[in-house]
C-alpha cells in the first residue's frame, strides 16, 4: 500500500477540517495550538512530507536548510505567505501553495468595519454605556466624521481592495487607488475609481486611506515615515493587511502629535507584539486596534482549510495544485 503522506499542522484548524485531513493523510495535529518555536518547526521540516503552516510560523531558510529530503510541499494556512521565504523553498524544490480568495469578502468587511469604526467613534462609543456613563444625550457630543461623499484611497488594488471598493461605494465614498499595475480599464469603469501612478500624491489628497497589499520586499514600510507625513491631518489610515507595510513607529509619531486624525489596525509590525504607543492612543480613543481578525469568521477559515486539503491531494496525486506560489507573485 503506498504510504499516507505526513502532513505537520503547526495550529489548530477547525474541527471538520482537521478530521478530513486525518482521513485523508497521516496528520500531525498541535491539539493544544501553541505556536510551534523555531527549534520545533525544524523538527517538523525534518520527517514531514507536507507542512501546513500560518502566519505565527516564520519558515525561513534557516529552517528549510534542516529540511528532511521528503518535505517537497508547504500548503500556508493563509493567503499572505510573507512568513516564508518563497525562494528559498523553491531553490530547494519544494512547492508552495496558499489561500486565496475564500477570506477577501471577510478581510474586506473587517476593513469597512474599521473605516467605520475610526471615523465614527464606534469602540469609544460601545464602551459608555457598559461603565455605566451615560448621562444623556448632546448635540454636541461623540461626533465622528461623515463617510459619505469623502475620497478612499486603496493601496493595493487585488482582490481584497477590489472587494473593499465595492462595498466602499455602497456607502458613498469615491475610490481612488494605488497600485503596481493599473487595473483593467472594465473593473475601473465598474468601481468607478481613479487610478494614481504616483502615491505620493493620492496620499496627500485622501480623506481615507487603506492598506491592502501584500508585504514583499518591495512594500516593506511603502508607508515612510515621509510618505505618512504626505497625509491630510484630518486623514484616517486602515490597515488589514501586514504591519510591515507602514513604519508604525511614524505613524504613532503622527498619532500622538494630532498630525493624523485616526487609525484603525488589524495588523502590527511585530505580531503580536503592540507599540506601546499605539495602545496608549487606543486608549484615549485616537486608534482602533484589532487582533489580526481580517479573516476570522467560522466560514472563512473552514473554507481555507478546504483550500489547504485540495492543494495537498492534488500536490500527491502528481497534479498542480491550484494555488502555487510563484515567484513572479512576490
Ligand atoms: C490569516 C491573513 O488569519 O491569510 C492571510 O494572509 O493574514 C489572515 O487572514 C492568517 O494569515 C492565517 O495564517
Amino acid at each position: 500500500m503506498k504510504k499516507r503522506p505526513v502532513v505537520v499542522v503547526t495550529r489548530r484548524l477547525p474541527d471538520v477540517v482537521e478530521t478530513r485531513m486525518r482521513e485523508l493523510f497521516d496528520t500531525r495535529l498541535n491539539l493544544d495550538d501553541k505556536p510551534l518555536s523555531q527549534t520545533a518547526l525544524v523538527e517538523a521540516v525534518k520527517f514531514a512530507d507536507v507542512l501546513v503552516p500560518t502566519v505565527t510560523d516564520e519558515i525561513d531558510a534557516s529552517v528549510l536548510a534542516q529540511a528532511g529530503p521528503d518535505l517537497r510541499l508547504i500548503a500556508n494556512f493563509g493567503n499572505g505567505v510573507d512568513n516564508i521565504d518563497v525562494q528559498a523553498a523553491l531553490s530547494r524544490g519544494i512547492t508552495v501553495t496558499n489561500t486565496p480568495g475564500v477570506l477577501t469578502d471577510d478581510t474586506a468587511d473587517m476593513t469597512m468595519a474599521l473605516i467605520m469604526a475610526v471615523a465614527r467613534r464606534i469602540p469609544a462609543g460601545a464602551r459608555v454605556i457598559p461603565e455605566d456613563e451615560w448621562s444623556g444625550w448632546s448635540p454636541t457630543w461623540m461626533l465622528g466624521s461623515r463617510i459619505t461623499g469623502k475620497r478612499l484611497g486603496i493601496v493595493g488594488m487585488g482582490r481584497i481592495g477590489q472587494a473593499l471598493a465595492r462595498r466602499a461605494r455602497a456607502f458613498g465614498l469615491q475610490i481612488h487607488y494605488h497600485n503596481r499595475r493599473r487595473v483593467p480599464q472594465a473593473i475601473e469603469e465598474q468601481l468607478e475609481a481613479t487610478y494614481w501612478e504616483s502615491l505620493d500624491q493620492m496620499l496627500a489628497r485622501m480623506d481615507i486611506v487603506s492598506v491592502n497589499c501584500p508585504h514583499t520586499p518591495a512594500t516593506y514600510h511603502l508607508l515612510s515615515a515621509r510618505r505618512l507625513k504626505l497625509l491630510k491631518p484630518s486623514a484616517i489610515l486602515v490597515n488589514t493587511a501586514r504591519g510591515e507595510v507602514i513604519d508604525e513607529t511614524a505613524l504613532a509619531r503622527l498619532l500622538e502629535a494630532g498630525d493624523l486624525a485616526g487609525a484603525g489596525l488589524d495588523v502590527f509590525e511585530h505580531e503580536p507584539a503592540v507599540s506601546p504607543r499605539l495602545v496608549k492612543l487606543a486608549r484615549q480613543g485616537k486608534v482602533v486596534l484589532l487582533p489580526h481578525m481580517g479573516s476570522a469568521t467560522h466560514e472563512g477559515r473552514v473554507d481555507m482549510g478546504e483550500k489547504v486539503i485540495v492543494n495537498i491531494k492534488t500536490f500527491m496525486d502528481g497534479h498542480r495544485p491550484p494555488d502555487r506560489v510563484l515567484p513572479s507573485m512576490l
